[in-house]
């Protein structure tokens, strides 16, 4: 159904833009958020409402605009390798940004709260959490500054990693190079 892929294909690059757009916004929140720490619990949950509430359930709905395209152009799956790949890619993003990058989020969330609940003068955030964690701990539980400062650390991997597979994505979507 040809005449259909034009609509199909605004619905799919739009989606695309709404999705992953915001995603290279993070590391100018995570920059700020260092620079005003007192801000940095709401940072994280701002990068989070962001990844929960349109990122994600906008990225899952991709692969059915996307299938409406194979379908209305008659792509075969068989010969166009650039579109398995690129599908290929799609799901091994989606699957960490879900099991590993919003829950590596969640738990930086939780430790910024729960240090903030311990000490009100870390209400502001995770940074000034950093900077007082080390006097909260207990003897033999993990120190919240270590915990907090690895997981910081692996967000950002994390957010390097599904930022070049997004670019890669769109390359393949883009130039359909014959792999
Ligand atoms: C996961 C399943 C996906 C399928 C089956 C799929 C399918 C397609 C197809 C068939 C086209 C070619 C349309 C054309 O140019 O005539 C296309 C284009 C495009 N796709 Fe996807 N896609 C998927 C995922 C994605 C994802 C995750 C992104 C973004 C990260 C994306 C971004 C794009 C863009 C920007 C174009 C327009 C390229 C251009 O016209 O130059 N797609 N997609």
């Amino acid at each position: 159904m040809p005449s259909l892929v034009p609509l199909f294909l605004t619905i799919h690059i739009l989606t695309a833009i709404a999705a992953f757009g915001p995603v290279f916004v993070f590391p100018i929140i995570a920059r700020m958020a260092a620079v005003e720490p007192q801000h940095g619990l709401f940072a994280l949950r701002l990068t989070d409402t962001i990844e929960k509430r349109l990122t994600i359930p906008l990225a899952l709905t991709i692969p059915v605009s996307g299938g409406l395209l194979v379908w209305s152009e008659g792509i075969s799956l068989s010969n166009a390798h650039w579109l398995l790949t690129a599908i290929v890619l799609y799901v091994v993003a989606i699957s960490f940004a879900i099991l590993i990058q919003v829950r590596t989020v969640d738990r930086m969330i939780e430790l910024a709260t729960q240090l903030a609940a311990g000490r009100p003068a870390m209400a502001a955030g995770p940074g000034a959490a950093l900077a007082t964690a080390a006097t909260l701990r207990v003897a033999g539980e993990p120190d919240p500054a270590a915990e907090m400062k690895s997981l910081g650390a692996r967000a950002a991997r994390g957010g390097i990693f599904l930022t070049i597979l997004v670019v890669l994505i769109v390359s393949l979507m883009a130039g359909k190079p014959a792999i």
